[in-house]
């Protein structure tokens, strides 16, 4: 499938269960999410490596580009396979045009507009992720950003993937999906959400119990 699924969190037990399903691509983190696991930045990035043989997205924090760079080569160092995430503005657009230069992969994160995401994409960022669910916070229509800016990418023929995050449910995935989006970033929940529906509960409930009846 043409489409990359990621799983947005730092727990260890979460990302070694969904990724032991097999659907799904790799890592997102955030500092938010890394600062919910309360341990080192190297020794996390280093054991959500060996817990997935996908991508490992790590945010920046640096203040600048040149910190922003600098911890983007130790990134590199910690995990295989890293998606450097860059705070969407000056510093991040100019750490993303440099490290386009140094080939290393990147993905410009907190994008709320069609010019943020044309701008990055001209920087040379492999990603760009708008927030789904932090604009309908707003009272405004996340869908809408993020079909506007990839509809921009496909009229331009860009090659820069949208990844949606910030969804929140079974069927924002979906919405996305078909909005035409490359990648979806979500919780451990909403990928676990989406397997279950209760009619596959009640059916499988009755084959086993049929079965067992049955004494075959
Ligand atoms: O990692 C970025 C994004 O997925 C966070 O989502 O739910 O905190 O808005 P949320």
């Amino acid at each position: 499938m043409n489409v990359e699924f990621y799983i947005d969190t730092a727990d260890l037990a979460q990302i070694r269960e969904a990724m032991s399903w097999g659907v799904l691509d790799g890592v997102t983190t955030n500092p938010s999410i890394v600062a919910r696991e309360k341990r080192g930045f190297e020794e996390l990035i280093r054991d959500i490596g060996r817990a997935t043989t996908g991508k490992v997205w790590c945010e920046a924090v640096g203040a600048n580009a040149d910190a922003m760079v600098e911890e983007a080569r130790a990134f590199r160092q910690w995990a295989d396979r890293v998606v450097v995430k860059l705070p969407m503005g000056a510093e991040g657009v100019k750490a993303a045009s440099r490290l386009a230069k140094e080939g290393i992969e990147t993905n410009m994160t907190l994008v709320y507009s069609v010019g943020q995401a044309v701008l990055a994409a001209k920087a040379g960022v492999q990603y760009v992720s708008p927030y789904l669910g932090r604009v309908d916070d707003v009272a405004w229509s996340g869908a809408e950003l993020i079909g506007g800016i990839a509809r921009t990418f496909s009229r331009l023929s860009l090659p820069t993937k949208v990844i949606a995050a910030s969804v929140r449910g079974p069927q924002q995935v979906l919405d996305m999906l078909n909005i035409g989006v490359h990648a979806v970033t979500t919780s451990y929940p909403v990928w676990a959400a989406m397997m279950k529906h209760p009619m596959t509960d009640i059916g499988l409930e009755g084959f086993m119990r049929d079965w067992k009846e049955a004494g075959l």
